[in-house]
């Protein structure tokens, strides 16, 4: 084998994990084209003429995802998506997956229907072998800021072993993060880690407004630091955890190429980074495409991915025999 195959060999095999990933973003366009015609729902303007997801633009994707979301709408519906979900996780070697859950896609904010949806969900998750999964309870910032205490009551009522976390996701342009304290602290109240989406579309200051506002642990993208040195500075002194994902940023045109991405110097200044894949079938992703294009661009190895998980193991919303299990199968890897 060449050094590049061998690198390829070891990249599929390596233990990875997976802290940003969204349940309905990892859809593939086959089950929503399925599930759409098991419903009687006319999907096709979302996709291109090779089944793809077809946006142009952020704005138009999550328009484009809050439509691949209308077929799922039972707690069975979500149980297969969650099966689908992981087999294909799994496949590329993620050992461990917290993905993003939102009631308001999950019975409206209802406390009653949202526990039947995790129910039917954590069942779902606990039959795929060779895969750990949690839950970030995630309110959508453009539906503001009453959806997202309706969402932290679901958290509260939900918070234990599976459900581990609150996030929230959305137009990082809509309403101020300020709107949403309430909620944050309903579920740090709850136990629940936090984390926030920002400095994907907002600058340094909105990374800030998630710290200050919100105290979150994690950053869900959070790349937009490196504009700010201080704040480039205070990520590494505090020890936040970005939860970064490149080719999301590459499909969606922050950055224009790998090679341009901010992960590298974010990490070369001691920012604690992890990988994701975000919504893998929009950006043609997966975890094993993230870290051969890292590898690609800046020369990293199996070491600088075993790194990686093993920050994302530290930061991940889980009770610490998960973690420790997750250490030892990174550290114990070989080539
Ligand atoms: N929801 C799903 N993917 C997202 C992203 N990349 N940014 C914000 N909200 C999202
Ligand atoms: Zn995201």
């Amino acid at each position: 084998m060449t050094e590049t195959e061998e690198l390829t060999d070891a990249i599929a095999k390596l233990p990875k994990v997976e802290l940003h990933h969204h349940i309905e973003g990892a859809a593939q366009p086959e089950l929503v084209r399925r599930m759409a015609q098991e419903k009687g729902l006319n999907l096709s303007n979302i996709f291109d003429g090779s089944g793809a997801y077809k946006y142009a633009d952020f704005l138009q994707f999550l328009d484009v995802y809050e439509q691949a979301v209308r077929p799922f709408q039972t707690p069975e519906d979500y149980a297969r998506l969650t099966r689908s979900n992981l087999e294909e996780a799994a496949a590329h070697g993620v050992v461990y997956l917290e993905t993003f859950v939102s009631p308001a896609f999950c019975g409206g904010g209802d406390v009653a229907a949202w526990k039947e949806y995790i129910h039917a969900i954590r069942e779902a998750a606990a039959a795929v072998p060779g895969i750990d999964m949690r839950v970030i309870v995630t309110p959508v910032r453009h539906f503001g800021p009453d959806p997202a205490k309706a969402a932290a009551a679901c958290a509260q009522d939900t918070a234990g072993d599976f459900v581990t976390g609150f996030g929230i996701g959305g137009d990082e342009n809509a309403g101020h993060l300020s709107d949403f304290t309430y909620a944050f602290d309903a579920a740090r109240e709850a136990g629940l880690g936090l984390t926030a989406h920002a400095g994907e579309w907002g600058g340094p200051q909105s990374v800030r407004d998630a710290i200050d506002h919100l105290k979150v642990t994690r950053i869900g993208h959070g790349v937009r630091a490196i504009e700010d040195a201080k704040l480039v500075e205070y990520l590494a002194a505090s020890g936040i955890v970005l939860e970064v994902c490149p080719q999301s940023n590459v499909a969606l045109g922050v950055y224009p190429s790998t090679r341009a991405h901010p992960i590298a110097k974010l990490r070369a200044a001691g920012v604690r980074v992890t990988v994701s894949t975000d919504d893998p079938p929009f950006f043609h992703t997966t975890m094993t495409r993230e870290y051969e294009e890292l590898a690609r661009a800046f020369d990293w190895g199996v070491d600088d991915f075993r790194a990686l998980g093993k920050t994302a193991a530290e930061a991940a919303f889980c009770d610490e025999d998960t973690r420790a299990a997750l250490s030892e199968k990174l550290e114990t890897f070989h080539v």
